[in-house]
C-alpha cells in the first residue's frame, strides 16, 4: 500500500499546524495533534468567514436594519445547509440551533420527559456520559450489551427490543465512539427500533466530522428520526451544536428553555408560543458559531466526506500497522483493520500509567492525546474488564487514581510524518520504562496497580 502524500495535503487549510511547543529538553516542537475527538482545530476559512462577516454581523429576528435582515438571512439559510449536509426530511424534520451535543440530548430527554416519563430509552454500554446521564435524570434506562471487542451487540439489541415488546420509546446511540472508533451501522438499527415502534437518535459528535451520513426520508424504514452533534468537533468553534428532530416532537408544549425569541403574543395572563424551531431556541442566537458551521461544511463538503474518510482511515491503519509490532502496546476494540470505524485509537503501554504515557508524549515530542477515561467510564470498565471491587474503591475515594486510556484520535490533517514521531517515540517508552517512570513521577503509582493501567 502506498501512504503518500507523507505530509497531508489538507495541512495547510488548518489553524495553528507550525505552532511550536515548549519540552522538556528546553527545545521546541512542532505539535502534533492527535486529540481531533476532543476539540479540532479551526478550519482557514472558518477564520477568514468569521473575520469577513464581523462588519455585517448584528442581531437575529430582531431589528429592521440592513445588517440585521442579513444576519437573519444567514442564519435561517444556514439550516437549508445543515439539512442537505446531512439529508434530512424537510417535510418531517426541523433543524434547531443548540450549545453543543450535550445540551441537544438534554433539550431531547427533556422535551421527552413533558409528555409521559412511561416507555424506556434503550442506550448502550458504549455511550459518552451525555448520551446516558440526560435519559438516566427522565426515564428508565436499559443499556445494550457490548461483545468482548467493546462492539455493539445486534443480537443484545434484537433481544431487548423483542422483550420490551414495543415499550421502547427511543433508541439513543453513538454514531461513532469516542473510545474505540466503532462505527455504528446506524440504519441496520434505525430499521429494528422501527420494526418496534421506537424512533433512534444518533448521537453524531465523533461520526459526522469523520464519515457521510444520510438521515434518510421518513418513509424510509431505515432513516434517523434525531441527530445531534457539535462544531467545534468539525474544525468550527464558537460554540454551535445541532439538534435534528421530528418537528412533532417539540412542536406541542412548552419550550424545554423559554425567554426572548420564543414567542408570537404574550399577555400578563397568557403565552402564544413561536413556531418551530424558533420556539426551541430562546435567546440571541450564536450567530458567528453558525457561520463557522456552515463555513466548515461547505469546505469538507468541496473535499467531499467519503474522501476525508478513506483518507483518516489510511493514516489510522498505519498507525494500527505499526502499534501491533509492539507486544507492550494493547490495543482495544478492533486493534487489526479499518472494518466500520472511524480515525480513533486507544491503547495502554504495559507497566505504564495512561496520563503518564500522555505527559512523556506531550513533554518529549509536543504531542497531544487524551488519556483517561474520556467521558465513557462504563465502556472503559467493561473493556478493561474491572471488577465490581476495583470500580468500587473510586466509588470510596474518587481521588483515586483511574483506570484508563492514551487515545489517539485522527483529523483529516493529520498526516504519515507525524505519525512515524508518535511511533518512533513510543518505541523509545517501551525500551527505557524505568528512566521515564522516574522523569514522569506519577502519584498514581503508590497506590496504583499498574496491570489495570
Ligand atoms: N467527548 C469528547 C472526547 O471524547 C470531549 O474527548
Amino acid at each position: 500500500m502506498s501512504y503518500y502524500p507523507y505530509q497531508s495535503r489538507y495541512k495547510k487549510m488548518i489553524v495553528g499546524t507550525d505552532v511550536l511547543i515548549p519540552l522538556t529538553n528546553g527545545r521546541y516542537a512542532k505539535e502534533i495533534n492527535f486529540d481531533n475527538a476532543a476539540t479540532t482545530p479551526p478550519l482557514i476559512s472558518v477564520m477568514k468567514a468569521i473575520n469577513d462577516f464581523a462588519p455585517w454581523y448584528s442581531s437575529i429576528h430582531r431589528g429592521s436594519g440592513y445588517k440585521s435582515q442579513l444576519s437573519s438571512e444567514i442564519y435561517e439559510n444556514a439550516r437549508k445547509i445543515i439539512g442537505k449536509f446531512v439529508n434530512i426530511d424537510n417535510d418531517f424534520s426541523t433543524v434547531i440551533f443548540v450549545k453543543n451535543t450535550t445540551e441537544a440530548l438534554n433539550k431531547i430527554s427533556d422535551k421527552l420527559a413533558q409528555s409521559k416519563k412511561d416507555g424506556i430509552i434503550l442506550s448502550s454500554y458504549m455511550e459518552h456520559h451525555s448520551n446516558d446521564l440526560p435519559w438516566r435524570k427522565n426515564f428508565r434506562i436499559d443499556y445494550i450489551n457490548i461483545t468482548k471487542k467493546g462492539n455493539l451487540c445486534i443480537n443484545s439489541y434484537a433481544n431487548k427490543l423483542r422483550r420490551y415488546n414495543g415499550k421502547v420509546k427511543l433508541v439513543t446511540l453513538s454514531g461513532a465512539s469516542n473510545v474505540t472508533g466503532y462505527k455504528t451501522n446506524i440504519h441496520q438499527f434505525a430499521e429494528l427500533a422501527h420494526k418496534y415502534g421506537a424512533k433512534i437518535l444518533i448521537d453524531g459528535a465523533q461520526l459526522i466530522p469523520h464519515s457521510p451520513i444520510n438521515m434518510k426520508s421518513h418513509y424510509d424504514s431505515k432513516h434517523i428520526d434525531y441527530l445531534v452533534f457539535s462544531s467545534h468537533k468539525i474544525y468550527a468553534p464558537f460554540g454551535t451544536g445541532v439538534l435534528i428532530a421530528p418537528k412533532d416532537t417539540f412542536s406541542r408544549g412548552t419550550p424545554t428553555q423559554v425567554g426572548g425569541g420564543t414567542v408570537k403574543m404574550v399577555t400578563p395572563s397568557y403565552v402564544i408560543w413561536d413556531d418551530l424551531p424558533h420556539k426551541e431556541e430562546a435567546g440571541t442566537p450564536n450567530l458567528m458559531g453558525i457561520v463557522a458551521l456552515q463555513t466548515a461544511i461547505s469546505t469538507l463538503s468541496k473535499i467531499g466526506m467519503d474522501e476525508i474518510e478513506n483518507f483518516e482511515l489510511k493514516l489510522t491503519q498505519y498507525t494500527l500497522d505499526k502499534l501491533n509490532k509492539f507486544k507492550d502496546v494493547i490495543i482495544y476494540g478492533n486493534e487489526r483493520d479499518c472494518n466500520n470505524r472511524i480515525g480513533i485509537i486507544t491503547f495502554n503501554i504495559k507497566g505504564l500509567h495512561h496520563s503518564t504515557v500522555a505527559e512523556i508524549l506531550s513533554k518529549e515530542a509536543g504531542i497531544s492525546v487524551r488519556s483517561g477515561c474520556f467521558c465513557a467510564q462504563p465502556y472503559i470498565q467493561k473493556l478493561l474488564n474491572l471488577s465490581p471491587r476495583e470500580i468500587y474503591a473510586h466509588k470510596n475515594n474518587p481521588y483515586s487514581p483511574h483506570p484508563g486510556m492514551v487515545r489517539i484520535s485522527f483529523g483529516l490533517y493529520n498526516d504519515y510524518g507525524e505519525i512515524d514521531v508518535l511511533i518512533k517515540l513510543i518505541k523509545k517508552i517501551i525500551k527505557n520504562k524505568t528512566y521515564y517512570r522516574k522523569k514522569y513521577p506519577c502519584k498514581d503509582y503508590e497506590i496504583f496497580n499498574s496491570a489495570r493501567y
